[in-house]
């Protein structure tokens, strides 16, 4: 099995669905965000508020190429950024089965209210999910895989993509 990696914006379920793939393949699963913060010994913010998002997006890739160079087989959960590099779409298409997740705007933006720990939707949440979804349009569909996730549970979700023939 090569890692399966779980792309998609903010909000759309990739670390709840990563957890339950993983368990349901009997593998680890990595989270991209919680090893660039264990790596660097600092939170997302911080790291935005100080190296701004070209810094976040440097250590990003670094510890990307060293996540799909593990031996082990994982699934591998990233941050919804990751696909605005180049360079990250490519790591991800050769080493591993690249899954998108997609959901409502509304779905999203209920999702990630209140949550503080996203620098890039500081401000007006709704607003700012608009933007970037607007931005991103067209950018996760390089999946060979992709679902919609709305209205499905976890374990709906976590069928579709065992059941994927990709
Ligand atoms: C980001 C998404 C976040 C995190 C960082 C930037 C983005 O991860 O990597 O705040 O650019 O969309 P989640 O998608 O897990 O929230």
């Amino acid at each position: 099995m090569k890692h399966v990696i779980l792309i998609g914006f903010m909000g759309t379920g990739k670390t709840t669905v990563g957890e339950a793939l993983a368990r349901q393949l009997g593998c680890t699963q990595a989270d991209l965000d919680d090893c660039i913060v264990e790596q660097a010994g600092r939170s997302i913010p911080d790291l935005f508020e100080t190296e701004g998002e070209a810094g976040f997006r440097l250590r990003e890739t670094q510890v990307l190429r060293d996540m799909v160079q593990r031996v082990e087989h994982q699934v591998i959960t990233t941050g919804g950024g990751v696909v605005t590099q180049p360079r990250n779409i490519e790591i991800m298409q050769e080493s591993g089965i690249v899954v998108a997740l997609f959901a409502r705007p509304e779905t999203i933006v209920e999702r990630v209210s209140g949550d503080a720990n996203r620098p890039l939707l500081a401000g007006d949440v709704e607003t700012r999910v608009r933007k970037l979804l607007h931005e991103r349009d067209g950018l996760y569909d390089f999946a060979p895989v992709r679902i919609q996730t709305d209205g499905k549970t976890v374990q709906e979700v976590v069928d579709a993509i065992i059941e994927h023939p990709a």
